[in-house]
């Protein structure tokens, strides 16, 4: 397989800002020369995740995350180097320039690429047919009557699946997809496993309304389709299966477009579909995102709460409507956000509000969303549970189970004294019912927070200030060079990242070096690295290098000058041994000397 050339990985480096890079994907807060933010990597409350300029690189305090823009796009979007090297091509317009051969270990990289590439196509193909195709004539039809003009499809790259087993089939295959490449995209089956021999793929979306489902950076991953008919017989919506692009409960329908107005906002108007979404979209409700029909599982949360403080939840007001409200309460109560719930009239859903009664209708109901327990509390007293005890304690009781679930200690206490003053319970009763309900434990389901990360390379402080001045200051670097620097790895092991720094030499001044030097880096080294604080500058840069490096490396020094000494003296080596030993002896007298000068 190819690799990526060099020049192609120095350009890519040398165009990307980590601070614009990772404030592309969430909001980061000035830190003094640095940037702030929640860290994507781990579940926390208080930011420790710092991105530097100085060095390009981003870390996190608390859980050791670090590197580069590479790195950045590797871990944040569980992708290899390869592929994030393309990414961030294709985002600064540089053609990425292939060599041949080299070793690569990064086929589910190149599997990834095709399977966007098929899907980008197959969104196209869609979306041609919905606009031009005879067959499409319903379809467009349908979509007219739902409120949908073609501008919108457009915008939201709508299409239509026509009623054929092997259309789309036909249409890969001529763009020179391989039968294993169009199967292992979901969007066809193979029949493989049957004894029929007529026509052994099947497509999987046929006579649908085709919505295309991006992941936040705006690609194709997935579909769901629609059928045309009210009554049909097979299921209203067809979703692609999981594939290696496409996991449902990650995805947030919606957010490669409503990013910025949800960081302008704080708060995300959250829907169940694609139609409610687009509705609100188009209606000037921007900040709109769906989770598709399911409750919110930890990762959405997760990704929702990077951009937002609080949510609300526009559910249907039906029974499945209130159960999706409190299946996704977890999660988002877990991740920090303040959850509201919007109450919808009886029977209607965001796009047949905004149809029916017009978008400020929608708007108002969410503007007066109440917050999720205010909420709860009314439902249930409308139920009627005061009446009886036994109802009101399974009631607080079932309330407690989501105070459990808050994060911030005073919320909790203040939610608290609500339920308590609407059920007219003793604030003591209501406290010790919780402590014998066992909290859900929800963190202990989510897998993609805890990462077995390697312990991190250990860096003196010594060694800190050595690589931070190696990094900074060309003529610190040059140095050290010259002083031994380039077997510190020899004296300690943190020695080893300030050796590969000052191996860079002069070429680390270059643009786009500094990015390159990160990415070459093993994790171990680049999470290191991007520990280093490098905001404190000192004016003398070099006499503290000096300094510092006589301090590491000179007891070092000493103890070989001495063996050498040893050895020598002992007498018992041939004449060029000995030989060596002198010149071994003088030139770390040099050095000894060229530090106390
Ligand atoms: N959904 C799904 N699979 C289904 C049914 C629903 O994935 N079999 C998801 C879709 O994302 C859908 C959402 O759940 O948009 C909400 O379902 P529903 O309320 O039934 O549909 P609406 O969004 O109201 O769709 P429509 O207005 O087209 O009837
Ligand atoms: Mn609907």
């Amino acid at each position: 397989m190819p690799r990526i050339s060099e020049e192609t990985i120095r350009r890519v480096a040398d165009a990307t800002d980590i601070v614009e890079l990772v404030g592309s994907y969430f909001p980061l807060k000035r830190a003094g020369s640095a940037w702030k933010a929640l860290c994507p990597f781990h579940n926390e409350k208080t930011p420790s995740f710092q991105v530097t300029p100085a060095r390009q690189s981003f870390h996190c305090f608390g859980c050791g995350a670090g590197g580069g823009v590479f790195r950045f796009v590797m871990d944040y979007e569980h992708i290899p180097f390869t592929e994030a090297v393309r990414r961030l091509a294709s985002k600064s317009g540089i053609p990425v320039i292939e060599e041949a051969g080299g070793s690569h270990d990064d086929r589910a990289h190149e599997i990834r690429r095709r399977l966007l590439a098929i899907h980008a196509r197959a969104s196209e193909w869609f979306h041609e047919n919905l606009m031009k195709s005879p067959e499409a004539d319903e379809a467009r039809q349908y979509l007219k009557s739902r409120g949908i003009s073609s501008p919108v499809a457009k915008s939201w790259q709508i299409g239509f699946a026509p009623d054929s087993w092997d259309a789309l089939t036909d249409f890969l295959k001529a763009q020179k997809f391989t039968n294993q490449e169009i199967v292992q995209s979901g969007l066809v089956s193979s029949k493989e496993d049957s004894d029929s021999s007529s026509g052994r793929f099947y497509a999987r979306f046929r006579g649908r309304v085709m919505f295309p489902i991006r992941n936040d950076f705006g690609e194709v991953i997935a579909f769901s389709g629609r059928v045309l008919e009210a009554e049909a017989k097979t299921a209203k919506y067809v979703n692609s299966p999981e594939t290696p692009l496409f996991n449902k409960g990650r995805v947030l329908y919606g957010l490669d477009k409503s990013k910025r107005a949800l960081i302008d906002a704080k708060e995300a108007i959250v829907c169940e579909g694609q139609l409610d979404t687009i509705s609100a979209f188009e209606a000037g409700v921007k900040n709109v995102i769906a989770p598709q029909g399911t409750a919110f599982t930890h990762d959405q949360a997760r990704l929702l709460s990077r951009f937002v403080e609080s949510v609300v939840l526009c559910f249907d007001s039906d029974k499945a409507g209130q159960e999706a409200t409190s299946r996704s309460l977890p999660a988002l109560l877990e991740c920090g956000l303040t959850v509201k719930v919007a109450r919808l009239p009886a029977g209607s859903d965001p796009d047949s509000l905004i149809r029916s009664e017009g978008p400020e209708a929608f708007r108002a109901a969410t503007a007066s969303a109440k917050d999720f327990f205010d909420h709860a509390i009314d439902r249930t007293i409308e139920a009627g549970v005061l009446s009886d005890p036994a109802k009101t304690a399974a009631a607080t009781r079932k309330l407690g189970g989501f105070v459990e679930l808050i994060s911030d200690p005073v919320t909790r206490d203040l939610v608290i004294g609500k339920i308590c003053s609407r059920f007219g319970v003793n604030h003591e009763a209501f406290k010790a019912q919780l402590r014998r309900s066992k909290p859900k434990g929800f963190a202990q389901q989510d897998s993609s927070g805890e990462k077995d990360v390697e312990p991190p390379l250990p860096l003196s402080e010594g060694m800190k200030v050595l690589c931070r001045h190696a990094l900074m200051d060309p003529e610190s670097r040059s140095w050290l060079a010259e002083n031994g620097a380039l077997r510190a790895g020899e004296i300690e092991e943190g020695g080893l990242l300030l050796q590969h720094i000052v191996a860079c030499g002069a070429k680390l001044e270059e643009p786009g070096q500094l990015g390159v030097f990160v990415a070459s880096l093993p994790s171990k080294l680049e999470r290191a690295l991007a520990s280093l604080d490098t905001g404190r500058t000192q004016d003398e840069l070099l006499q503290t290098t000096q300094e510092w490096w006589l301090a590491i490396a000179a007891p070092s020094i000493r103890s070989k000058l001495q063996a050498a000494i040893l050895r020598l003296r002992s007498g018992n080596s041939d004449p060029s041994s000995q030989r060596a030993l002198r010149e071994e002896i003088q030139a770390l007298t040099d050095q000894l000397k060229a530090f106390v000068k």
